[in-house]
């Protein structure tokens, strides 16, 4: 069976202060919480003082970004390998806001992925379709598109260390959310792309977490489906009372 997770994504918040008060919070009301993996990704300058509140707790650290080298003349990028110093377990990799406002092509997207799995950490590929892409039938292309640009090259073997989230980019910050039905066909769809990529074993195995104005009046419904393994949370993982709302989901 596939492990439930529950993944924060910060994005551009809080200083190191705030950071910590927070990831303090969610260790102390999770301390011993077993069954859901539990994932934060704070700011970069934040990783090393929240690693250290979190220690001894089952949360996990993650990036929200990473760049395809070790290291080199690449001024103001981060590495999987820095990350990985820093505390990180996962990293987030093609956000939409990173499609969107920094260009980030599905080559690109394919190199950090390849480079963060290399060093040893887990990627959450994230994938999705505009409003505009949906409304024009071209949303099983443009998943198709991203699934297969994105895992390309990679081995079964290291497929076991990727984390898929599909996060309709409508549904981001929007208020608006998929509905459990929606969310559950894309997810589906999904799982037969990798199995047709790669095999039925690693299509059963791997998670797809749903991304999208996730928040805990609905969270229920979407983790009762059948293909949705988890959530990857932005405006909702920002107070720690409905994080841990979110990880304390109840089946339906
Ligand atoms: P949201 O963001 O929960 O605020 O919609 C989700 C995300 O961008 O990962």
């Amino acid at each position: 069976m596939r492990k439930p997770m529950i993944a924060g994504n910060w994005k551009l918040n809080k200083t190191i202060a705030e950071a910590c008060e927070l990831s303090s919070d969610l260790s102390k009301c999770l301390a011993n919480f077993e069954g859901v993996d539990i994932v934060i990704a704070p700011v970069f300058t934040t990783l090393t003082a929240v690693a250290e509140t979190i220690k001894n707790t089952p949360i996990k650290l993650a990036a929200q970004n990473c760049y395809p080298e070790e290291t080199g003349a690449f001024t103001g990028e981060v590495s999987p390998l820095m990350l990985k110093d820093a505390g990180c377990e996962y990293v987030i990799i093609g956000h939409s806001e990173r499609r969107q406002l920094m260009d980030e092509t599905d080559t690109f997207i394919n190199q950090k992925m390849i480079k963060a799995l290399e060093t040893g950490l887990k990627p959450i590929l994230c994938i999705g379709e505009t409003l505009q892409e949906r409304e024009n039938d071209q949303m099983l292309d443009i998943l198709a598109a991203q699934i297969k640009g994105g895992l390309d090259n990679l081995s079964v073997e290291q497929m076991a260390d990727v984390v898929i989230a599909y996060e309709p980019v409508w549904a981001i910050g929007t208020g608006k959310t998929a509905s459990d039905e929606q969310a559950q066909e894309a997810h589906s769809f999904i799982r037969g792309l990798l199995q047709g990529m790669f095999t039925q074993e690693v299509a059963f195995a791997t998670r797809i977490l749903y991304g999208g104005s996730v928040k805990p009046s609905n969270v229920d419904g979407l983790m009762a489906m059948d293909d949705i393994d988890g959530a990857l949370v932005g405006g909702a993982s920002l107070k720690a009372e409905d994080f841990i709302r979110l990880v304390r989901f109840e089946k339906v």
